[in-house]
């Protein structure tokens, strides 16, 4: 990879500046900015102190131990995560607080104190352990947005096993590799989860998961919530197989609450979430407890000034990071009380979020960009409709947003009251990196501003000098609390993905390389010294907020008895910022029907999941490559996004490119 790829002309010249309310400055739980400089200070002390906050069975020894790229914070000490996001808040006012308030799609709804989702926890971890689950262990969850899927995950923290949660959109052969890789004892899945009034029959790609193609040799048992039971005629009642398949309610009802929670080592495996890469296979990101819990539950603090009556409502699903961190572990953690909710965002109208904002009294909503575009198209009379002065801050994540996406989030959502924080962090850095603070930062639609105290963020070039205004790389230079401690089962490709990007270099003219980290992302830095983030540089596209990898989508195109070779590349998009545009060759006597189209489109999805679904199939007779037959996916972009095409010199043959425009602007037009 050269220098990246960054159009720094194609972002607005930003002038708006907006500084915090004063009314929210005044009460804000950080409104001076010395703590930053008290976080340089000494890093080490100042997460030190955080950690602090957190209960420990035993205290650490060493707050870091750094030999790049391995880190150990907490060294010595020893906690239990569900015990922090439950136990410790019995003891007070908060044991009768809500914890959970949840609305499924269809409006019923579940309330959870503290105190109740404490011993749903212990019960369901008491479940487990009966299923023969044991410390160390891991547990696939595969579960819509409803209580069971925090419940499982907290219950999974209780008795030291690892959780590995999917997205319930991901397909059944998605789910099997995962689940294979981690080689998963237990799946928590359910019969279904509403969307858009239908049921998602996720049971039933369950099934297909553990039982075909060779299936999951290592699941021993399938522990089944029923959420629909017999109401959704058009799927029925899950098919439960003797001696593997446990319905929830069986198992967990019954079950003792009481299950004392495991003494964890502060590096003890969280758990596993996969995320997408550069190649075909999903990259495992592994999390441990110490230092994870700790950044979750500081950034969920300052990030987001909770406070104790706060009702705070993140959007994300928990089969994302996003909903690891900031829908359970920061927030309950915190003792917060936190909205979860099932379905779609415009069921049964397009209301849907701001009837949900009154009727809880939401004050922190954080959600993504691509949601706020739909909002916006879908116009202002909607949230019009309803009383959203409960609102005090609103946050955005997943990707870039864009200024004007931005401002009517501000306008619109938040009444021109509410501080925005645009947060940038990604499944490897497990918690929020680059942020606003609320009561301090002046901020500018379209940054993320700055870091939050304690990391260091900076902007290299390729060989490692730092950029103080201008494009380059995005990297952190210190090890950070809750920074990935692998991927599973593969340490070379975490040293390879992450940190070999200035192995050699003398980083800022003097750091060893070696120390570090690389997301993926390119960025800019400005005259105030903010962050823009403009997106990543390696062939890992970011659609409607879900990371998915080219190589993904190309094997699964290429998985298709028609098609010899395909190539994937991001388009711009109005709404999802990007979507999936696939130029594929197919084999010799194939013909190019827009069935075959159809059915490719379709085989993608049951490869990965309808988030993978290509926007435009392009048949093409040849893909542009250099002599040394690599393809040009930079072309391709240009192709796709109706550009005039970049350098074509290192083509084997420029008159592939050229023709495959003509093609593609004619099928445009
Ligand atoms: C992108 C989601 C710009 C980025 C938490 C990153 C962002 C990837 C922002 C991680 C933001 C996330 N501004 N870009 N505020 N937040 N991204 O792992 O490219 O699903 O590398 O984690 O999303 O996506 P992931």
């Amino acid at each position: 990879m050269s220098t990246p790829e960054i159009k720094l002309d194609s972002l607005l010249q930003e002038d708006r500046v907006f500084p915090p309310p004063p009314e929210f400055a005044r009460r804000a739980l950080v409104s001076d900015p010395e703590v930053y400089a008290r976080a340089e200070a000494d890093p080490e002390g100042y997460w030190a102190e955080w950690a602090e906050q957190l209960h420990w069975f035993r205290r650490w020894d060493r707050v870091l131990d750094w030999q790049p790229p391995d880190a150990r914070w907490f060294v010595g000490g020893t906690l239990n995560a569900a015990y922090n996001c439950l136990d410790r808040h019995l003891d007070g006012p908060r044991r009768t607080k809500p914890a959970l308030l949840w609305e499924g799609e269809p409006g019923d709804r579940r309330a959870y104190t503290y105190e109740e989702l404490h011993r749903e926890v212990g019960r369901a971890a008491n479940a487990l352990k009966g299923l023969g689950v044991k410390r160390g262990d891991r547990v696939a969850i595969y579960l819509p947005m409803i209580p069971e899927a925090a419940i499982a995950m907290l219950a999974c923290a209780r008795i030291g096993a690892a959780h590995s949660v999917v997205f319930g959109g991901f397909s059944a052969e998605s789910l099997r590799d995962r689940i294979r890789d981690a080689e998963a004892r237990v799946l928590i899945t359910a019969d279904g989860g509403y969307r858009r009034g239908g049921v998602v029959a996720l049971k039933r790609s369950a099934d297909q998961a553990v039982e075909e193609e060779g299936g999951c040799p290592t699941i021993e048992h399938v522990l089944v919530v029923r959420r629909h039971g017999a109401a959704a005629d058009s799927v029925g009642e899950a098919e439960m197989k003797a001696g593997r398949d446990v319905w929830w309610h069986d198992a967990v009802e019954g079950a003792d609450a009481g299950c004392p929670a495991e003494e964890m080592d502060a590096e003890d495996l969280l758990y596993i979430l996969y995320t997408s890469g550069t190649t075909g296979k999903p990259k495992g990101i592994m999390h441990t407890t110490g230092g994870y819990l700790t950044q979750v539950y500081a950034t969920t603090r300052w990030v987001f000034d909770l406070r104790e009556d706060d009702v705070y409502w993140c959007t994300a699903d928990v089969g994302w990071v996003t909903g690891h961190s900031y829908i359970v572990y920061g927030p309950l953690a915190n003792g917060a009380t936190v909205v979860m909710y099932e379905g779609a965002p415009d069921w049964p109208d397009r209301a849907r979020m701001w009837k949900t904002i009154e009727d809880y009294k939401v004050t922190i909503f954080y959600t993504a960009p691509t949601a706020i575009r739909a909002f916006m198209k879908w116009g202002t009379d909607f949230p019009a409709q309803h009383d959203l002065s409960s609102l005090r801050l609103l946050g955005t994540v997943g990707e870039p947003i864009n200024p004007e996406a931005w401002i009517w989030y501000h306008k619109f959502i938040g009444g021109e009251r509410c501080p925005v924080v645009d947060t940038w962090w990604q499944t490897e850095t497990g918690a929020i990196m680059i942020t606003p603070l609320p009561g301090v930062t002046h901020t500018v639609p379209g940054s993320a501003t700055t870091p939050f105290p304690g990391i260091q963020a900076d902007i290299l070039s390729l060989q490692g000098e730092c950029i103080p205004t201008g494009g380059g790389f995005l990297a952190i230079r210190r090890p950070w609390p809750s920074m990935l401690r692998g991927i599973w089962g593969d340490p070379e490709r975490f040293r390879e993905t992450y940190w070999s990007k200035w192995t050699g270099k003398a980083v800022g003219g003097s750091q060893p390389g070696e120390g570090v980290y690389f997301p993926g992302d390119g960025a800019k830095r400005d005259e105030r010294g903010f962050f823009w983030v403009i997106g990543r540089i390696d062939d890992v596209l970011n659609v409607a907020g879900h990371r998915i990898g080219t190589m993904e989508v190309e094997s699964a195109l290429v998985d298709h008895p028609s098609v010899a070779e395909a190539a994937v590349v991001g388009k711009a998009h109005e709404l999802k910022g990007q979507a999936v545009a696939a130029f594929v060759t197919l084999k010799e006597g194939q013909e190019a029907t827009e069935e075959l189209k159809k059915e490719l489109s379709d085989h993608v999805v049951r490869k990965i999941g309808a988030i993978a679904r290509p926007d435009a199939i392009l048949f093409a007779g040849d893909l542009p490559k250099t002599r040394s037959g690599k393809i040009m996916r930079r072309l391709l972009k240009d192709i796709a996004e109706g550009r005039a095409l970049g350098d074509t010199t290192t083509l084997a043959d420029p008159n592939v490119v050229q023709r495959l425009k003509g093609e593609y602007e004619a099928k445009e037009s």
